[in-house]
């Protein structure tokens, strides 16, 4: 068996679909960074992966990418009752209806603010401002202070939280930006935490109102009884802060989208929030951002008679799932139709994990994705600009990838 780690790096997202095309129905084995692999995709792969007997996270990431996407000591990298109790805190704070509807408020004041000041600029590159605007609207939310001035300061964190994600699975300079940025912000939240506890946030501001994320992630305990250490704190806040504004890759897709479907945007800008909430569902499935989450099997375990030795590596192929011809009809053909009138089932579309958020890893930030992108699209497809010749090309072996452009507009009127 081939070690794979170069096939990775090199052909990105189409690295396990094309392996699975080769190899026919069955798991696929290969190796990664010399350990031995088995890749699985489908919905009871999903129930099997998330079941704790099956994978084990602890040490299942590599260091590279703790120190840039993640952070070390992050509920990613948790197990069993550590791992609940930790969970509980991301699901407190982002499953609250109220908390997430106040979220998508800050996001539209914020673009709104935005959209005016694009009208007086020649050309404005979407990925960057959009990056921007969601940074000002989450830590107004999070209780993050973001002064005004310098603008910079605004503009310096939207890099960093940006530069997080872009640089996790690449060796080169996008990758030592991506650790330059995690350990400014790192330092900086957990001094923040640091005061917080000093002055006694912890009750709120005092008028019946619940603390701010950054108050709930400070005086949350641990299964052990004890308050984060500042520095994994901060990690955690940066779990907050940094996949929210992750969502810009999505929306920079959205506008993607319809730029290559312009049939689209009529129904988009309309007031039909279940339309704006299927035509989010169909970026998150269709466009390539998360490739695979992984574990490692705990002992000697069987998949559908197959077997997994302990220590192998278990990867879920989410990106695969996503356009898999057993799941979806025509499934390189963009069409929110799909998701019209039905949520998808809970194993069925996984661009953010699957199984049950509170007992496994899948994400706590789907509400919010959603939240944040069925905000932004309406707004985007009602926004009249024109989109100048530039290279738009969204490649496979980047990752995570993107328009190469960034999405230039201009002409915003
Ligand atoms: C851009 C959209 C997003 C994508 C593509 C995404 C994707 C993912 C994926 C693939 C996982 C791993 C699931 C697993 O390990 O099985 C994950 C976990 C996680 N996500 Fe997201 N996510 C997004 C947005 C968010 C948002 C908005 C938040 C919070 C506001 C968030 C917070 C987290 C946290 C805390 C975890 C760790 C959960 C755990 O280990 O139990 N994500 N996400």
């Amino acid at each position: 068996m081939l070690d794979n780690t170069l096939q990775l790096l090199t052909k990105g997202y189409a690295w396990l679909p094309d392996l699975t095309r080769r190899n026919g129905p069955g798991p696929v084995r290969t190796r990664l960074l010399g350990k031995p692999v088995v890749a699985l995709r489908g919905p009871a792969a999903v129930g099997f992966f998330y079941d704790e007997d099956h994978v084990r996270r602890r040490t299942a990431l590599p260091e590279p990418v703790l120190s840039t996407l993640f952070g070390k000591g992050a509920v990613h990298t948790l197990d069993g009752d550590e791992h609940r109790q930790r969970k509980a805190l991301f699901v407190t704070v982002l499953k609250d209806t109220d908390g997430v509807a106040g979220l998508a408020r800050h996001v539209e004041q914020e673009w709104e603010r935005s959209a005016k000041e694009w009208a007086g600029r020649s050309q404005v590159t979407l990925f960057d401002e959009v990056s921007l605007l969601i940074t000002r609207a989450v830590c107004a939310w999070a209780g993050v202070p973001l002064p005004e001035h310098p603008e910079d300061e605004a503009r310096r964190t939207a890099q960093d939280l940006v530069a997080m994600v872009d640089g996790f699975a690449t060796e080169g300079p996008r990758h030592w930006k991506a650790r330059r940025a995690r350990q400014r912000q790192e330092g900086r939240l957990a001094r923040l935490v640091e005061d917080l506890r000093a002055t006694g946030g912890e009750a709120s501001d005092g008028d019946g109102q619940p603390p701010s994320v950054v108050a709930a992630v400070a005086f949350h305990r641990d299964a052990d009884g004890e308050l984060l250490d500042p520095r994994t704190a901060a990690v955690e806040v940066l779990n907050i802060l940094r996949p929210t504004v992750a969502v810009t890759w999505y929306t920079v897709f959205g506008a993607h989208a319809l730029h290559r479907n312009p049939a689209l945007r009529e129904r988009l800008a309309g007031q039909d929030e279940g339309h704006a909430r299927a035509f989010a569902h169909e970026v998150r499935r269709f466009y390539p951002f998360a490739p695979f989450v992984a574990g490692l099997a705990p002992a000697d375990i069987e998949w559908h008679g197959e077997p997994i030795p302990e220590g192998t590596m278990v990867l879920l192929d989410l990106y695969g799932q996503n356009h898999d011809p057993e799941l979806w009809n025509s499934p390189y053909v963009f069409d929110p139709d799909r998701f019209d009138g039905r949520e998808p089932g809970r194993d069925e579309l996984v661009p953010q994990g699957g199984g049950e958020v509170s007992q496994g890893h899948r994400c706590p930030g789907e509400d919010v994705t959603l939240a944040v992108l069925s905000t932004l699209l309406p707004h985007l497809a009602r926004l009249d600009y024109d989109v100048p010749q530039q290279d738009l090309r969204i490649t496979l072996h980047r990752m995570p990838t993107r328009p190469r452009s960034g999405f230039v507009i201009t002409g915003v009127r």
